[in-house]
């Protein structure tokens, strides 16, 4: 559906050039002096210059030529040229009507769909998932569904750190706790036991264990360097090993991602790329991109336009090795070959900058990527706890995902079953549902690139800017809605009619914002956005519903034309929060 501001500006357009005025100077924008009026166009200030007039002579006769359009309520110029604007009710009243009958309820399908992979998660197998790796799954996971939602075909891939160093120090640490095993026996030859030789708590344990014995001790760290280096050109027991590892992990990492409501297409990681790793350094070398500095293979990546120093790209050090870099350019041309995707975003921690910048220019100039896919880096900011340092432990350590959600279900559930007087035997879903949204719209609810402060308190609130709000909203709309269905009516049907009071137009205005907000959300990459746009129309809704009482209204139609609008109400939340990646419960 066309947005409301287009139909808006298409009518300006007219009156200006009615006028003799440049139709471009009619831009339309929504007002931000909600008191005075609802949208606003600032064009005749602009005119102003061109014509030589003063601004409010344009303005005053744009105004005169849409007295009597059916889009309007009123138009007025006002001191010093601004045109103000309030929508006709009847017209508004259609629009939602609309609205309803459409099943993406008005927002329109890409014209020219594109396939997207998005890179988010990027967990380290064997190590535990914590915060840090939060942050890309739910910002990941909501511009992923965002751009589904848009039409666009989007493939999102955990791209698993599961190549680097942490699994040398697994096995040297395995090999020292249990030599017998025979997958440190290089001269077997047979089939290798199926069975992993340790269970996920076993492989946590041995992760830190291994990583600190590796910084105290030189040693320790160079047999941890050559195990990463053998299990790389393919030592087969290290391999098996590897493949337990993986297995184990993977299998818990897939048990928390989904508790997070977060889900992969792919479950590809570095170690995938690494067969693309050897063509790649040819063809880099070959087609002269690539030269040998001080012993490493490097590319570079400097511009004149920089203001900062960007360093060559690495893509081989001197003996050999490959690194981060590496890998993230052979899963570029694993994902040209893979998918040839119009767009791939990276969903990471904005330290990691530097690192993207490289690899970016390294995959344009050697012509890695089409000139015009598009590789797009979305860098998030940290999480930080209360004291605004990096998010810990209430004893100081690295806080783990898993006990962070038990913490915050926990007081979620303690604040339902104090809002009961009945026993619930659904309370403990409930809290995890509202656990949920409270996290991920105390997240979401930022500018991914800016540091936030997780405040548990704040973001488990029913009230104020938060998840819980915003399904408490949902969960009492709902509530209306089954009370109209247990007297007997149908939610079926029926027309939206004119807004009768003021908190009404409110709402309907917000709720014909709705394609005006998702589809810039997503061409910025900006779950935030929608966020607020929800915070906003949940207040609008509540408004309303305090100044209405809708199942005492006696005019039939009146009630039937509220409960469709609460239905558009629902149905447009409803979406929102699935966008984000969260659902709401029947009751809270
Ligand atoms: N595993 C990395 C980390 O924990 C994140 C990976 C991000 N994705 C990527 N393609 N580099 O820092």
């Amino acid at each position: 559906m066309k947005k409301l501001a287009v139909y808006i500006e298409e009518v300006l357009k007219e009156a200006f050039k009615a006028c003799e005025y440049d139709e471009n100077f009619a831009k339309v924008t929504i007002s931000n002096r909600p008191d005075l009026c609802e949208y606003q166009c600032n064009g005749a200030m602009a005119a102003a210059k061109t014509y030589r007039k003063a601004p409010i002579m344009i303005a005053g006769s744009v105004v005169e030529k849409l007295q009597d359009c059916p889009v309007f309520e009123s138009v007025e110029a006002v001191n010093p040229g601004f045109i103000n604007l309030k929508v006709n009710k009847t017209f508004l009243a259609d629009y939602l009507n609309q609205m309803l009958e459409d099943s993406r309820l008005s927002v329109e399908e890409a014209k020219n769909p594109k396939t997207i992979v998005i890179d988010y998660g990027g967990p380290n197998v064997a190590k535990p998932l914590h915060v840090g790796h939060l942050r890309s799954a739910i910002i990941g996971e909501s511009i992923k569904r965002m751009g589904r939602f848009l039409g666009h075909k989007v493939i999102g891939d955990v791209h698993l750190g599961d190549w680097g160093l942490q699994m040398g120090l697994i096995i040297t640490e395995l090999s020292k706790r249990k030599p017998e095993l025979v997958y440190f026996d290089e001269s077997y030859e047979g089939e290798y036991p199926e069975e992993a030789p340790f269970t996920v708590s076993e492989l946590e344990e041995i992760y830190p264990t291994a990583s600190g014995k590796s910084k105290v001790d030189e040693d320790y760290k160079n047999e941890a360097l050559e195990a990463t280096l053998q299990l790389q050109q393919g030592r087969r027991g290290y391999r098996a090993l590897w493949k337990h590892i993986m297995e184990v992990s993977v299998n818990d990492l897939k048990k928390n991602y989904a508790k997070l409501k977060v889900d992969f297409d792919l479950w590809m990681g570095e170690s995938d790329a690494d067969a693309y790793i050897p063509n790649m350094v040819k063809y880099l070398k070959e087609e002269g991109y690539a030269y040998v500095d001080q012993g490493a293979l490097v590319v570079d990546v400097k511009e004149e336009s920089d203001t900062k120093e960007i360093p060559p790209c690495m893509i081989l050090k001197s003996d050999g090795a490959s690194l981060y870099n590496t890998t993230d350019l052979a899963t570029i041309v694993q994902r040209m070959e893979d998918f040839h995707p119009d767009e791939i975003i990276y969903v990471v921690d904005k330290r990691q900058e530097l690192h993207f910048i490289q690899v970016f220019r390294c995959a344009k100039k050697a012509n890695m990527v089409d000139e015009n896919t598009k590789l797009t880096f979305v860098g998030f900011g940290t999480m930080n706890g209360k004291d605004g340092k990096p998010f810990k432990t209430r004893e100081g350590g690295v806080m783990r995902l898993e006990r962070l959600i038990g913490e915050i279900n926990e007081e979620m559930f303690k604040k339902i079953v104090d809002n009961r007087s009945v026993k619930d035997e659904n309370a403990e879903k409930t809290a995890q549902m509202v656990g949920l949204s409270a996290i991920k719209y105390g997240d979401l609810s930022n500018q991914a690139s800016k540091d936030y402060i997780f405040d548990i308190d704040r973001f488990t609130s029913f009230e104020g800017n938060t998840g819980p709000y915003i399904l408490y909203t949902i969960v009492r709309i709902k509530s209306i809605l089954s009370r109209y269905v247990e007297e007997g009516n149908s939610l079926e049907k029926g027309e939206i009619h004119e807004a009768v009071n003021p908190s009404e137009k409110s709402l309907m205005l917000e709720l014909a914002r709705f394609n005006a907000v998702i589809e810039p959300a997503f061409e910025e990459k900006a779950p935030h956005r929608i966020c607020s746009y929800i915070y906003d129309l949940a207040n609008a809704f509540n408004s309303f519903y305090h100044e209405t009482r809708i199942l005492g209204e006696e005019d039939e139609e009146k009630k039937k034309s509220w409960i469709r609008l609460l239905t558009l109400t629902k149905e447009v939340l409803e979406t929102c929060i699935d966008l984000l990646g969260f659902d709401a419960p029947e009751r809270m």
